[in-house]
């Protein structure tokens, strides 16, 4: 198979991790007999210091002439402080999602069962764990109207739903829902929202198509408390935009470490594969990033992107062997790990490289 992918490193962490996803990637390629050319591009902060835009038009370019996109984090800790930065990296994750129309964002808690002590939840109630999150990706209160009134002394953020957006997320989960253990809870919070009673309305409707699944809805505050309390409970978690990134970094915990998450974004065209983690500026340029969230990306982009579901297959069982011989990054070590298995980034990636 020939495919082409990009790879937009971002910033932070970013980088670092992406560098070595890359690697996997080429290794499963001359492993597998496929030819996979890369090409770069620049988003976020590292766009708007060479360009002063943060989603470049050549990215946008780049992207819809590509097969697939390898992502690797946005953020920069002088915006964060800086409530009136105009242009901001986000800007350059947010416009990308939309720009390509990536509105489902699916989002596994996996559990590798030699994590289940990196939790702060007891094993007992870990052990088993398998979550699907399909989180709504471009609309809700992230596009809605937003600005300021009265001078700049009122603020507001419109959270908005179309039918036709609810339904083609509702799908994807309910149709993965099938595949799966059959039961899809929907997360709202339609005892206040107006948006989340029409989200509601609809997965309701579409629910009558799918007999065989077990629906049911959740508010988002009782879901959160559900997902520590028991998270075996959920199979597929269907969600809109902002609660969707809310719970899956508190859902980060049952797999140990947002360091461990994967996420696909998928539309009706090109897929972008990333970590559910940030730029992490604080650990960026000392090699202590956990390269497996995209590593773990990479393995969804070929699955979903290229249907190679053995490749992909290969490097869960990289993965898993890896932490099978006990080597951890210092994100997902605990008190008994041998200070001597604790890795930095890339010794963590050449680990998996040298087991696919
Ligand atoms: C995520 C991130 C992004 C989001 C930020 C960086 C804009 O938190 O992908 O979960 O809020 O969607
Ligand atoms: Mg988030």
């Amino acid at each position: 198979m020939n495919k082409h992918i990009l790879v937009i490193p971002g910033d932070g962490i970013g980088k670092e991790v992406v560098t070595v996803s890359q690697q996997v990637l080429q290794k499963v390629a001359t492993r597998f007999g496929h030819t996979f050319t890369f090409d770069e591009a620049l988003i976020g902060h590292a766009a708007i210091e060479a360009t002063g835009n943060p989603l470049p038009q050549e990215t946008i370019d780049k992207s819809n002439a590509s097969d697939a996109i390898l992502f690797g984090a946005v953020g920069h800790p002088k915006y964060d402080n800086d409530p009136s930065a105009k242009v901001r990296p986000e800007q350059g994750l947010l416009g990308i999602r939309k720009a390509l129309g990536l509105y489902a964002n699916l989002r596994p808690i996996k559990l590798f069962d030699e994590l289940l002590s990196a939790s702060s939840i007891r094993p007992e109630i870990l052990r088993g764990a398998d979550i699907l999150f399909f989180r709504e990706l471009t609309g809700d209160i992230y596009f809605g109207e937003k600005g300021r009134k009265d001078n700049g002394d009122t603020a507001y953020d419109i959270a908005i739903y179309s039918r036709y957006e609810v339904e083609r997320i509702a799908r994807k989960a309910f149709d993965s829902a099938m595949t799966r253990r059959k039961k899809l809870c929907s997360v709202d919070k339609a005892n206040v929202l107006e948006s989340s009673r029409l989200w509601r309305e609809v997965v309701q409707k579409m629910a009558l198509e799918y007999p065989e699944v077990e629906v049911e809805h959740q508010f988002v505050d009782a879901a959160a408390m559900l997902l520590i309390k028991d998270p075996r409970r959920f199979d597929v978690v269907l969600t809109g935009n902002l609660f969707g990134d809310i719970l899956t970094d508190e859902a980060s915990q049952i797999a140990g470490s947002m360091g461990m998450l994967a996420s696909a974004s998928i539309g009706d065209t090109v897929g972008l594969y990333e970590p559910i983690h940030g730029s992490a500026h604080d650990i960026t340029g000392k090699g202590l990033a956990n390269p497996l969230a995209s590593i773990l990306s990479a393995a969804l982009l070929l699955d979903i992107s290229f249907g190679l579901k053995t490749e992909s297959e290969a490097i869960l069982e990289a993965v898993d062997a890896t932490l099978k011989a006990g080597l951890r990054t210092r994100d997902i070590a605990d008190s008994s790990t041998p200070a001597n298995l604790i890795l930095g980034t890339d010794a963590m990636g050449e680990a998996i490289l040298a087991r696919l």
